[in-house]
């Protein structure tokens, strides 16, 4: 008798923690009886014939410290489905079609897919389309506001912290001011949980952290919304740091993290986290729960519609307590 299959896949930019939750698939399908494929490089892997890897205990092996994603992922191709600036997802039929032929000829019974907002608008699609699809929330910018937390956000965050601690002493010693920049792409998450846990603060000298979807406007840096059809954020620590240095005439540098935030070994809470949303992954395709998205909510690992993940992100409220206990240890915001 063959076993029932399930697929897996990771779409969209990488994080810490990928592997955890793939672990945790692989692991709790095994304990049910299941084979799952690892569909190779994102939604692409979803492509006539099917580009998939089985996934077996062994290939878990020693993954769980590993940065990236063993099975590829992508943030390009032909199931990119744009969210953010309000726009719906819209993969062509004939793709998804041929995505539900090859599933269906591979017999696999449920999809998890494992991404962001544009990755759940894509499993939106696929879904409605009648492919059984389970969502697994997944961003270094933590800006899902269908779940309280998606992991990478911590491993991200203790970068920057690492960043800054480093930033401090040669800031001090040459008494200059730096820039740090970034990401966070729409949400300023990781500027403000990096900045309070680095002390990004003025002493003698001054650490500035910019989030990357922030921008000049009337000699202010506001954090903004991107335009439609844009999709690269960065560039705004150059901006600043030249006219922090024309307005206060001190030697200023910017530092920009990039891609150093998505890479490396996941922290202990990415890495518990990849694991409960893995194994919950599987259990709601156990229980028939398709269109589900695996969500964390207080402390307890739970699902949510898909379709509240798309279009709905969660920024920084100006007037939180998180801002509000970053202003009462000296961080300014520039206002
Ligand atoms: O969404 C995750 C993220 O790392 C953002 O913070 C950043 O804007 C973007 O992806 C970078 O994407 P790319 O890998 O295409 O440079």
């Amino acid at each position: 008798m063959t076993k029932p299959r399930i697929g897996v896949l990771t779409s969209g930019g990488d994080c810490p923690g990928l592997n955890a939750v793939l672990r945790g698939v692989v692991l709790a399908a095994e304990k049910l009886g299941w084979e799952v494929l690892g569909f190779l490089d994102g939604f692409e892997g979803l492509l006539p014939p099917g580009n998939y890897k089985i996934l077996k205990r062994r290939d878990t092996a020693g993954i769980m410290p590993r940065g990236g994603t063993i099975i590829g992922t992508t943030n390009r191709g032909h199931f990119v489905a744009k969210v953010g600036a309000g726009n719906r997802a819209e993969v062509a039929e004939k793709v998804i079609a041929d995505a539900r032929e090859v599933l269906k000829s591979l017999g696999v019974d449920g999809l998890i897919i494992v991404g962001g907002d544009g990755s759940m608008a894509t499993a939106q699609q696929l879904q409605d389309a009648g492919i059984n699809c389970i969502g697994v929330p997944k961003t270094i910018d933590n800006d899902l506001e269908a779940t309280a937390m998606t992991f990478g956000f911590d491993s991200a965050v203790a970068t920057v912290m690492d960043a800054l601690d480093r930033l401090h002493t040669t800031a001090t010693s040459h008494k200059r001011i730096m820039v740090l920049e970034v990401m966070g792409r729409h949400a300023g998450w990781i500027a403000l949980h990096g900045g309070i846990a680095g002390g990004a603060h003025v002493n003698q000298s001054a650490i500035v952290v910019v989030a990357e979807g922030a921008k000049p406007r009337d000699g202010q840096v506001v954090m903004r919304h991107c335009e439609e059809g844009e999709d690269r954020y960065g560039g705004i620590g150059a901006v600043v740091a030249r006219e922090i240095a024309a307005r206060t005439g001190k030697e200023t540098r910017c530092t920009v993290l990039g891609h150093l935030q998505r890479g490396g070994t996941p922290t202990t809470l990415d890495r518990i986290l990849g694991t409960r949303f893995g194994v919950k992954a599987v259990k709601l395709i156990q229980e028939k729960k398709f269109g589900s998205m695996v969500s964390y909510q207080n402390y307890q690992v739970r699902h949510v519609p898909i379709a509240d993940a798309v279009n709905r992100l969660r920024l920084v409220p100006p007037d939180g307590e998180l801002v509000q206990t970053a202003r009462d240890v000296d961080i300014s915001f520039g206002d």
